[in-house]
């Protein structure tokens, strides 16, 4: 019996230390409270006012176990929140580093108003009247960077007016913050929501956005109607949803069938619900590596006091910066620095992938070549270090060593055996024939 109890007991402090674990988990984060400054009218800029404020995280509204934390002397107690987010998306380890740490995850909080969008694929969301009870309440909306580029979060919360306890009731996440891509490969831009299901708002349809942004020039990728189950534009070729995923289980991530050089770029995912909206940014890179190819190949034999020419060409490549050098490596195995060459500027192809070369001259009478060696092209690149090498022949640059006159000697030796032995087994065949011809006749 007391073996029994003992089991309990241990069990149940078990269950009370894993519990203990995992509301732990969830941060208490220091967030930007960013508003608009009221009562400032007539600037063009809204000038706003940003205060220190403190969200304390739980995944279940009736653990109170973070409240009785002293809130930081910065701090103003009327900026002090709690947030109830069932799903527990805000408890991921990269917005929770460790204490002291220096690096901190970044987020900002602002007063959000719901409405109503006059966007083609929104619009139909708040076709049917809502209870405008629910909407009559203190509503913020969140973003969040994590640690590391590991997670981004924006969100919707609501609390009743007046009170500080908030509910996340939609969510937009991606874990893939920033994306690198090599060219023609698939590429898959991670981008989730999440509807609070006891929310009147959950339910009544959503909306998917996807959009590009490259230095200030925007344009719509794709655009879903939730409600209707309708593309409702696509304006890029090879640019999906899944479509499944995304009716159970809320994932929206872009889905590029081909990488191309012109995809890379910010993309931002925003989800809409009836009067609510959020949306996070996505970095896509395209980082392809050169080819290389060098010229004339193979060289021409070097002579003293010529001057050679090689020329190698990187293509294919992308993004732009691009390292062109020249190495030399003689027959002693030893690699020397020839410099960069002569780099010409790049062009650009049909596919947005670029290409530039070098040009080198070899003196040959300033270069130590002795016997000749190899003559490397080095690229160096984001998606990677290229050489391509050429064979570089060279006579008359030194006296024969030993082993060449070693060499020539066997050569010659060999060379005169076999002139000996071919013209022995020649004139023996001749012979043999012409004993034949004899036997024959007589
Ligand atoms: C979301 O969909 C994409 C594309 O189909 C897939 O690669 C990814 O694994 C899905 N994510 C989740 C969390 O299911």
């Amino acid at each position: 019996m007391t073996d029994f109890s003992t089991i309990y007991k241990l069990s149940l402090v078990a269950v009370f230390c894993f519990i203990q674990a995992c509301s732990s988990s969830c941060p208490v984060l220091e967030c930007w409270f960013v508003q608009e400054k009221v009562g400032r009218g007539g600037g063009l800029t809204a000038a706003t006012s940003q205060e220190k404020s403190l969200l304390h995280i739980r995944t279940d509204a009736h653990s109170h176990s973070a409240e009785s934390q002293k809130a930081p002397s910065d701090i103003n107690p009327d900026r002090v929140y709690f947030i109830t987010d069932p799903a527990g998306t805000f408890c991921h380890p990269s917005l929770n580093p460790p204490r002291g740490s220096v690096k901190k995850p970044q987020c900002e909080i602002n007063p959000f108003l719901p409405q109503p969008s006059s966007l083609k694929w929104v619009a139909p969301l708040t076709d049917s009247a809502l209870s405008p009870i629910y909407l009559q309440a203190d509503w913020f909306s969140t973003s969040h960077q994590g640690l590391n580029k590991e997670l981004t979060i924006s969100s919707i919360t609501r609390a009743p007016t007046a009170t500080k306890e908030h509910n996340v009731i939609l969510s937009v996440t991606s874990k893939t913050v920033s994306v690198q891509s090599r060219l023609g490969e698939p590429v898959v831009l991670d981008c989730g929501f999440w509807v609070d299901p006891s929310s009147p708002l959950s339910g009544s349809g959503f909306a998917v956005e996807w959009r590009y942004q490259f230095r200030g020039d925007g344009r719509l990728v794709l655009a879903y109607d939730g409600k209707t189950d309708r593309l409702a534009d696509t304006q890029e070729e090879g640019a999906t949803l899944d479509f499944e995923g995304l009716h159970e289980k809320g994932n929206a991530s872009l889905i590029l069938q081909e990488a191309k050089v012109h995809h890379s770029g910010m993309y931002i995912c925003t989800v809409y619900l009836p009067y609510l909206v959020a949306q996070v940014a996505v970095e896509l890179e395209i980082v392809e590596p050169p080819s290389l190819s060098i010229h004339p190949s193979p060289l021409p034999l070097a002579v003293p006091g010529q001057t050679l020419t090689v020329q190698c060409e990187a293509s294919g490549f992308a993004p732009l910066s691009l390292e062109l050098s020249w190495e030399f490596k003689g027959s002693d195995g030893k690699s020397r620095p020839l410099g960069s060459g002569s780099v010409t500027g790049h062009r650009q192809a049909w596919d947005g992938t670029l290409s530039q070369s070098t040009r080198l001259e070899l003196d040959t009478a300033t270069l130590d070549l002795g016997r000749g060696g190899e003559v490397t092209c080095v690229a160096v690149h984001l998606g990677g270090t290229r050489r391509a090498s050429v064979t570089l022949n060279a006579v008359g640059f030194s006296a024969p060593s030993i082993e060449d006159s070693m060499a020539m000697v066997g050569v010659a030796l060999v060379l005169y055996g076999l002139i000996k032995f071919v013209s022995w087994t020649f004139t023996g065949s001749d012979s043999d024939e012409a004993d034949k011809q004899d036997k024959k006749v007589k």
